[in-house]
């Protein structure tokens, strides 16, 4: 053969491939249309959509990976992926926070269900995958309730997984939770203009209590392939730790708050042991995609790496780590929701409890006590609104429920002061017999009053300063099964990223704060049922499932690989080895 008919042969198989390529990337954009409609539309094609294990063999029968888009998802979506995915797969969860906590109250033990993003996320998860769920067991009564091994069945009116509780001492506790987490990362993380503080102290406590961690697990693990969902700031080593006793281990780490820029993050003394740790996991997971290019730009700027932008991959000391954005939410429907009273008998109850007029309008805010929660900036546009607009003294409330938290460090005690005073403040301005426009609640609620509260509201105010998600939003969409109330969102808040429909504001701009408040007041019924039933469908189908899904299938995709090519078991492999797991998103964004 001439090399010129080399040429022309190569040019027509050239243009042939092009011509099929293009051929089947137009297939799978119309497949995908067409599913996408009949998931919006559910019906519009005279039947439901199809099961989630049809719809993924389907889809990776042409070749493809699922879209976790297309997916109705469900606990026994969760339960199918496993079963079919990583049949012999165990669960482990590991959190600073535990999902049920055990406090010695007066002659009897008290169950408590913390006010935890972490934990109403993970919880339904949990519950789900049958798995282990390795924490901190903070209680007083903690220790009474568990076996010989530490551990304790729950849930514990339905046990369906099991919690393992590792203990702390009290320095332990000081350094590595309060100190480090804190004082260190907590305001590292979170533009809230408060300043971090670093005591190498807190970090060996916090190294050692990462550790102690790492052992728990392997000694949980009951093989060396375990499914590690490591959660938080708590645990930025932890990821290695596991890797280094486990290397065949997946392990997931989902970071919970944001991911400053490299700029904020560099004045973090330990910087370069805290990216080395966390790229242990396979798998990073942040909120957004915002968080996902902090964290690559800041291990581009301080790590000798390789890192693959287009395909958020990052290969570091010849493992491979994808970073990706998997927002976090709430299970659907809540179960919280099924138990509730109606809307109006919500309202009754709740008026009467906070001695409200019926013709007062109330605002409520739910959340923990926290400087980064955008509370006094609440408190501010209200006293805007009513230096503004004075008809509205006596016909409108502020309803705050903070829950107490980390209450020793200064920050927080001083924060609790301001909120007290700035609330004083605001009720001898406005309030009089029988009205008070604010209403400070620092105590622990329950999930059923929450969401009463929830129930009972006109306008839901979350104007965090700066949130990695924030389930508050999420959960105050949930209960209102009327669709009825508004939510005032911060722009700071990655929940402002999925709920568009809210009345997105600024917590730093009093003025705009105000404005917003007295549009969400005004707001006509058919409006606020339009975007209500707008949001309701978002979080609705980015449930909670769908968070804890997406990730899931990454993993076994990962497992899947490396029992093909033992180079790219989590540890050592290239960029090109994970291309058949980040198709899914190319194929997802035609
Ligand atoms: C944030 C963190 C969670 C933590 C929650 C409650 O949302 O991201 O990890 O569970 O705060 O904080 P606490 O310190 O009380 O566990």
């Amino acid at each position: 053969m001439t090399d010129n008919s080399f040429d022309l042969l190569h040019s027509a198989s050239a243009l042939w491939f092009v011509i099929l390529a293009s051929l089947c990337v137009s297939i799978a954009a119309l497949a995908l249309t067409a599913l996408r409609t009949r998931r919006i539309k559910p019906g519009s094609f005279g039947t439901e959509p199809p099961p989630v294990r049809v719809v993924l063999r389907e889809f990776e029968k042409n070749g493809h990976s699922a879209d976790a888009a297309l997916v109705n998802w469900s606990p026994e979506t969760l339960r199918d992926i496993l079963a079919r995915e990583l049949p012999d797969a165990q669960v482990i969860v590991v959190s600073n926070r535990e999902p049920y906590i055990h406090n010695l109250r007066d002659d009897h033990v008290e169950l408590v269900v913390p006010a935890s993003g972490l934990v109403s996320a993970l919880e339904p998860i949990t519950r789900a995958c049958a798995g282990t769920w390795i924490a901190y067991g903070g209680g007083s009564a903690d220790h009474l309730v568990v076996d010989r091994d530490d551990r304790i069945e729950v849930p514990p009116e339905n046990p369906s997984y099991t919690l393992r509780r590792v203990w702390l001492t009290e320095e332990e506790q000081q350094g590595y939770y309060l100190g480090f987490a804190n004082e260190g990362l907590w305001p590292l993380c979170h533009i809230a203009f408060t300043r971090p503080i670093f005591r190498a102290s807190d970090w060996e406590t916090y190294e050692a209590v990462n550790r102690k961690f790492a052992d728990t697990v392997v000694a949980e693990a009951r093989n060396e392939r375990p499914i590690v969902l490591v959660q938080d700031y708590h645990f930025a080593l932890l990821p290695r730790m596991i890797r280094e006793r486990l290397p065949d281990a997946i392990v997931i780490t989902f970071w919970h708050i944001p991911w400053p820029n490299s700029e904020v993050f560099s004045i973090c003394p330990w910087r370069e042991k805290i990216l080395d740790g966390l790229l242990g996991s396979s798998i990073i997971g942040f909120h957004t995609q915002f968080h996902c290019n902090n964290f690559i730009e800041s291990v581009d700027r301080f790590l000798e790496s390789r890192i693959e932008r287009e395909d958020s991959a990052i290969t570091y000391g010849g493992q491979i780590s994808l970073v990706h954005a998997y927002p976090i939410s709430i299970e659907w429907p809540p179960a919280q929701l099924g138990k509730m009273p109606s809307v109006a008998q919500c309202r009754d109850r709740v008026r009467k409890k906070f001695g409200l007029a019926d013709d007062v309008s109330l605002c409520v805010g739910v959340e923990r006590l926290d400087y980064t929660k955008g509370i006094l900036d609440r408190f501010n546009a209200l006293d805007e609104l009513l230096k503004q607009h004075p008809e509205w003294i006596g016909k409108v409330a502020f309803l705050q429920i903070a829950a107490p938290s980390r209450g020793t460090l200064p920050a927080y005690r001083q924060l609790h002061e301001e909120c007290l005073r700035c609330a004083e403040e605001i009720n001898q301005r406005y309030g009089s017999e029988g009205y008070k426009p604010v209403l400070m609640v620092a105590e622990h609620h329950a999930q059923n009053q929450v969401y009463e509260i929830y129930r009972a509201a006109d306008v839901c105010m979350v104007t965090s300063l700066h949130d990695g998600m924030n389930l508050v939003a999420k959960e105050f969409v949930a209960a209102r099964d009327d669709e009825q109330g508004v939510l005032m969102l911060s722009m700071f808040a990655g929940a402002s990223k999925e709920l568009l429909e809210a009345l997105i504001v600024n917590p730093y701009d009093a003025t705009m704060m105000a404005e917003a408040l007295l549009q969400a007041l005004t707001m006509a019924p058919s409006e606020q049922q339009q975007r209500m039933h707008r949001m309701r469908e978002i979080v609705r189908d980015n449930n909670v499932y769908r968070w804890a899904g997406s990730m899931l299938l990454d993993a076994p995709r990962l497992r899947k690989r490396a029992t093909i090519d033992p180079g790219i078991r989590p540890g050592p492999s290239t960029a090109a080895n994970v291309i058949s797991i980040l198709d899914r998103k190319r194929v997802a964004a035609l």
